[in-house]
């Protein structure tokens, strides 16, 4: 089983960016407690992560035939774009949405997603935590079809 983790704009800049809500952990400690769970769950996994929108889509297109599953923060461009959207449609991977924080808490602009209708399920508020979540539930999406 293979996953690939994308992480969208700003998302490098954990741990210096606005602690308060993301706290200060850094992009490459995601980057290692992910692949630990992952280790733990025999899965192989990759992360993308980027500024561009383009070059998300860029990155969902050529998980097509390589990848199992996709975890995806696509950031600021949740609440954005419709091309990230059409993108997980177009390759119908498996995809789980995932956020640190509480969306819903937070700014009204943060409350719609677009990506929502392509995903299989979505984690919001729970940290690093969330994409432990994402993993094991495209774990379980895959193995069992639930
Ligand atoms: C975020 C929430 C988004 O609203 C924001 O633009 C981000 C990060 C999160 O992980 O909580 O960049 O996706």
């Amino acid at each position: 089983m293979r996953i690939l983790v994308i992480n969208g704009p700003n998302l490098n800049m954990l741990g210096i960016r606005e602690p308060e809500i993301y706290g200060s952990q850094t992009y490459e400690d995601l980057v290692s407690f992910v692949k630990d769970v992952c280790r733990e769950q025999n899965i192989e996994v990759e992360f993308f992560q980027s500024n561009h929108e383009g070059a998300i889509v860029d990155a969902i297109q050529a998980a097509y035939g390589k990848f199992d599953g996709i975890v995806i923060n696509p950031a600021a461009y949740t609440h954005t774009s419709i091309a990230i959207l059409d993108a997980l449609k177009t390759v119908n991977i498996p995809a789980v949405e995932v956020h640190l924080s509480d969306i819903y808490k937070r700014e009204n602009f943060r409350h719609i997603s677009y990506v929502a209708p392509a995903c299989i399920k979505t984690f919001y508020g729970f940290g690093f935590e969330g994409y432990r979540l994402a993993v094991l539930s495209i774990k379980e999406y895959l193995e069992k079809g639930a």
